[in-house]
């Protein structure tokens, strides 16, 4: 293959990514194209090698990462040339799963070999297996040859069975795959089955443990945690408030200025036991809490959240309560 000539050819192909669209392509080269997807167009350049052409240089990178990888294995396009945006490759050939499938029965022998690939996957090292049912050719010897492989590696979200592989089958295939499976590879069958089932679960759990939320229904009965209809209950919750960030800014200040924390705790303490006494008389003074007991919960609670924050969530509600 002439490297160099192929280079020109490539300057004269644009290849656009498209949202959710196969690329779009322009054409000036006299390269035939020989199919395309969402990441590339791919051309022939001989009759054995083809160029794929990606809309960017990420997705190109990793297609050829994961292509490096099983170079070693029979189930790749061997790589002939890579630029910043294209892979040269051999022409995969033969008959891909989806077309086999139409005419051909799914027999325990090509179940075999889907598993083997499954395996050299693994082996090789990529994250994600879930290749679809036509990125997968069969030889006229028998092998099979896998193309697309860019999303098996440098993944976040990983499977640990080959969902797609098994959806893309169809329900008949699936089946019968999976019992190939169960026959051959009984352990790896179990483990598929608990993630089936799982994923059953999960799929229950949506459709009927959380039905979609009647927001109606919530605008009415949210009323009850409204706090400012009645005047009381409301100058009371108010003035818990504001005592709580005022206690909480001046222990601060204090912790700043060197003092114990202790020692701010019962400062603060006395110097509201004094505005209660004081404000006993005028109503809404807060004077449930009794100097002492006050004293101790508000001293165990402080201590508490220095240890562990939610600790204070549960002694106001304690406080609430008592
Ligand atoms: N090595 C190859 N040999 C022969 N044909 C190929 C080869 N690679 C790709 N093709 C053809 O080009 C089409 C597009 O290639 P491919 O699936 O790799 O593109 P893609 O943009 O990565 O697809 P996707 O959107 O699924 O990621 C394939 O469906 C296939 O018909
Ligand atoms: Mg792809």
């Amino acid at each position: 293959m002439d490297t160099e000539q192929l280079k020109k050819w490539i300057k004269d192909i644009k290849v656009n990514n498209l949202e959710n669209a196969d690329v779009e392509v322009e054409n000036n080269s006299p390269l035939e194209m020989l199919g395309k997807g969402r990441q590339g167009a791919v051309f022939k350049v001989t009759d054995d090698i083809c160029v794929k052409v990606f809309g960017n240089e990420e997705d190109c990178e990793r297609e050829h990462y994961a292509l490096s990888l099983g170079q070693h294995t029979d189930l790749f396009p061997k790589i002939h040339a890579k630029g910043k945006r294209y892979i040269a490759m051999d022409i995969i050939k033969g008959i891909d799963l989806r077309e086999y499938l139409q005419s051909q029965p799914l027999t325990p022998e090509l179940s075999y070999k889907l598993i083997e690939m499954l395996i050299t996957f693994k082996a090789i090292g990529y994250e994600r297996i879930d290749h679809h049912k036509r990125q997968i050719f069969i030889q006229p010897e028998g092998n099979l040859k896998v193309i697309d492989v860019a999303r098996t590696v440098w993944r976040d979200r990983v499977y640990p069975y080959p969902r797609k592989l098994l959806t893309s089958l169809g329900e008949e295939n699936k089946e019968i795959f999976l019992k190939h499976v169960q026959e051959m590879a009984p352990e790896v069958y179990e483990e598929w089955q608990h993630y089936i089932q799982m994923e059953e679960l999960a799929r229950y759990i949506t459709e009927h443990a959380l039905p979609e939320n009647d927001k109606e229904k919530l605008r009415e009965i949210s009323n009850q945690l409204i706090t400012t209809d009645d005047e009381e209950k409301y100058v009371k919750q108010l003035e818990g408030l504001v005592k709580k960030v005022f206690k909480e800014e001046w222990i601060k200040v204090m912790i700043a200025r060197g003092a114990k924390p202790e020692k701010v705790m019962k400062k603060v303490d006395e110097y509201w036991d004094y505005r209660e006494r004081r404000g006993s008389s005028k109503g809404y003074s807060g004077s449930r809490y009794s100097g002492s007991s006050r004293r101790d919960s508000d001293r165990k609670r402080y201590e508490g959240e220095r240890s562990h924050r939610s600790s204070s969530r549960r002694d106001n509600r304690k406080r609430r309560h008592s």
